[in-house]
């Protein structure tokens, strides 16, 4: 068995050959502060002293490092990891903007292209999916994961998990998942990159954790930990984090990667005295490979030596990372994932472009259409693209990807409407840049429009203003592009914005005025094709927010989840000694779940097959969904339940199902949610998981903030 290989080989290993495993280092790029590593990396890589590489890709640069590894004593071979985000050499949306799909299978589908192509490319592991919870759009990592719900990001974990991971490890077209950050980085303190979390252990629990056990569940090989305290702790130095909850009470049984340096940050953080004392509580809390800090290799064996740490943990350890070498087949072949012919034919793979498209098209929003401005009309003679990301390739990547000067092949917004070939003649202007206070371009913009039958937008944050290291305090679109916007828009011609971003932006003016508003994220490779196949109407918009956007950042973080409090704000016009702004609304100026299509949907005569029942017992919600509109699309329908009265306040919405369900015009169908205990489960004061008896509002609708249906039932006690 895979056990007892591994047993056999850490029989040979020397305490130095051990830490070698739990040592990683970068390759050529860097994706953390530079290091002061100052090591012979070759030579390291010879004696055995490194376990794993990052940011090296390719055939031939993975072979060529892997050869070096080949020439130590016991020819261990190395994982070569890498920040596959959304996608490899095809870029797809990022992760935040495809959770706007709502459709796991096309968000598996896409894990697995990007696997695929990773994986003929010498890699064996990506860092992601990034499972963390983030309700502060100014954390610039909203991006990269699946927005503000613990239950719809739990579902998209899974499917990430399984679309990276394909049928089972060892398979050339899968690679080892990695699910960061563990635990808590979403909820850094005032959405400020790498800063501290604080929160009740209710809360970790109920909102936090749910995505990362989800993960577990689904079988992923690797967690990464996180560069955040949690009350306290540094995540990568807590024990009850990755022994107590991962390793323990959930069965992990792959191996915890630190963050770039996290161990060495402990050091700063003010809880380690020095990287010796770091490297101690790291390993004794279970982080067991080491990226970049050089901790481990500098002082665990002097740490065994000196009693403080026992050789069963760094064993422990070893014996995880071994584990997944022997699954992926490492071991009888090293170089099995480095094929110059399979990498040339895998990467060169047009279909993975289909599946780019049709994944783009879904996680676009459509968050406004007045008197149906779109789809666009195919007679319009002239449509004038206007915004500084009209043209650009680059911005549509987004951050994190992995072939950041290969940009030829994208397709601008320009180029999709310049690709339908149809009677409409296209002409542009930029106006302003996405940043900067110069207006030089507005009036040659204004007379663009003029000449114009409609204007297309393109506006938004650029794209490398989201991801690691990118927090912003003002999410509002920056520079003069609102003015420009206002400009245009004062020609009197119809406007539809394509609002460009990698997490919820605030833009008043697009919001109000602008006849239709399109959300479209950065969509990858296919960009332009997917916004003009949504524009022109033949991809139905589907997509739904993952997240909320606020009105003002003084609302933030705003979630739909809210609680009702002791003063809840009854009538919007009366708030005095209220829970509420004096100076602005609650509510989010597009909520969780928010999505408009072309074609309209009704809900209609909800069932449920008992109103009252017991904790063995289910509840079977139907009720009817019809395409009460011209065109088929689809309709993402949202379960949530509110527990009336608990031991502990519950929120008054939170999301437990959803179904995303396509219709003909004029069709309907019944669509069925089961509820059991689990879904009305929620763990107490003294972190029991369980449901109370009383009553629960079961809500159906199309959003958060729009139920269509209502009903109460009632858990009867034991
Ligand atoms: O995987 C990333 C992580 O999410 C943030 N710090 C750097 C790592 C490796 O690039």
């Amino acid at each position: 068995s895979i056990d007892q290989r591994v047993d056999s080989v850490l029989k040979l290993m020397t305490l130095e050959e051990k830490i070698g495993q739990l040592n990683q280092y970068s390759g050529r790029e860097v994706t953390g502060p530079a290091s002061d590593k100052k090591t012979n990396q070759l030579n390291d890589l010879k004696t055995g002293w490194i376990g794993s590489m990052l940011n090296v890709k390719g055939v031939k640069d993975t072979r060529e490092i892997q050869a070096a590894a080949m020439q130590s004593r016991l020819k261990i071979p190395l994982l070569f990891g890498q920040d596959v985000i959304h996608g490899y050499q095809t870029v797809f949306p990022v992760p935040l903007g495809e959770s706007a799909s709502w459709d796991l299978e096309a968000i598996r589908t896409t894990a697995h292209i990007a696997a695929k192509e990773a994986a003929a490319s010498g890699l064996h592991w990506t860092f992601a999916p990034m499972v963390d919870v983030a309700r502060d759009p100014r954390w610039g990592r909203v991006m990269e994961g699946a927005g503000e719900d613990a239950y719809l990001g739990s579902q998209i974990a899974i499917a990430r998990v399984k679309g990276f991971q394909g049928e089972e490890l060892g398979k050339l077209d899968a690679i080892m998942a990695c699910a960061k950050h563990f635990a808590a980085y979403g909820a850094a303190l005032a959405g400020r990159d790498y800063n501290a979390a604080d929160m009740s252990r209710q809360q970790l629990w109920e909102t936090y954790l749910p995505p990362f056990k989800a993960a577990v569940d689904a079988g992923a090989a690797t967690f990464m930990n996180s560069f955040n305290t949690l009350n306290g702790i540094p995540a990568t130095a807590s024990t009850y984090l990755q022994r107590d909850i991962l390793k323990d009470a959930w069965k992990f049984g792959g191996f915890v990667v630190s963050d770039w340096n996290s161990i060495g940050e402990m050091v700063p953080w003010g809880y380690a005295k020095d990287a010796k004392d770091a490297a101690q509580r790291a390993m004794i809390a279970g982080s067991d490979m080491d990226m970049e800090s050089n901790a481990y290799r500098r002082n665990l064996a002097q740490l065994v030596k000196d009693g403080k740490v026992s050789e069963a943990l760094i064993d422990d350890a070893v014996k995880r990372i071994l584990r997944k070498k022997f699954e992926l087949g490492l071991f009888e072949d090293p170089y099995r994932f480095s094929d110059l012919q399979r990498e040339k034919e895998v990467l060169a793979d047009k279909k993975h472009l289909a599946i780019a498209r049709d994944a783009a098209a879904k996680s676009i929003v459509l968050l406004k259409n007045t008197k149906a401005v779109l789809p666009l009309n195919r007679n319009y003679k002239t449509i004038a693209v206007i915004g500084p990301l009209g043209k650009s390739k680059k911005d549509m990547l987004g951050n994190w990807v992995v072939f950041p000067n290969d940009t030829a092949t994208v397709v601008s917004v320009w180029d999709g409407l310049q690709n339908r070939k149809g009677q409409t003649k296209f002409i542009y202007a930029k106006g302003c840049d996405i940043t900067g206070t110069s207006t030089a371009g507005f009036a040659q913009a204004v007379a663009a429009a003029k000449q114009a039958d409609l204007v297309i937008f393109a506006t938004g944050e650029s794209g490398d203003m989201t991801g690691e290291a990118r927090s912003r305090a003002d999410i509002h679109i920056p520079g003069k592009q609102e003015e420009l916007f206002k400009a245009v828009k004062a020609t009197g011609k119809p406007v539809v914005a394509l609002v460009m971003g990698g997490r919820p932006l605030i833009f008043d003016a697009i919001a109000d005025e602008a006849d239709a508003v399109l959300f479209t994220w950065w969509l990858g490779t296919e960009a332009g094709n997917a916004i003009s196949d949504v524009l022109y109407g033949d991809h139905n918009p589907s997509g739904k927010l993952p997240i909320s956007f606020p009105r003002s950042i003084g609302q933030i973080p705003v979630s739909y989840n809210a609680y009702s409090t002791g003063r809840p704000v009854k009538d919007p016009k009366n708030i005095h000694y209220r829970s509420a702004y004096i100076d602005e609304s609650n509510l989010a100026r597009f909520a969780f779940g928010y999505g408009l299509s072309y074609t309209t949907f009704n809900y209609s005569a909800l069932e449920v097959d008992k109103t009252q029942f017991r904790k063995n017992e289910t509840v079977t919600v139907r009720f009817n969904l019809s395409n009460s509109g011209k065109s088929a699309g689809a309709e993402v329908v949202q379960l949530y339940i509110w527990d009336k009265v608990a031991s502990v306040a519950r929120p008054m919405k939170e999301l437990k199902g959803f179904q995303k369900i396509t219709l003909n015009p004029g069709e309907s169908k019944t669509v069925q949610f089961v509820i059991d205990k689990t879904l009305l489960s929620f763990y107490d004061a003294d972190l029991k998981y369980d449901a109370e008896p009383g009553e629960f509002e079961i809500m159906i609708g199309g959003s958060s903030d729009s139920i269509q249906l209502r009903q109460v039932v009632e858990l009867k006690g034991e």
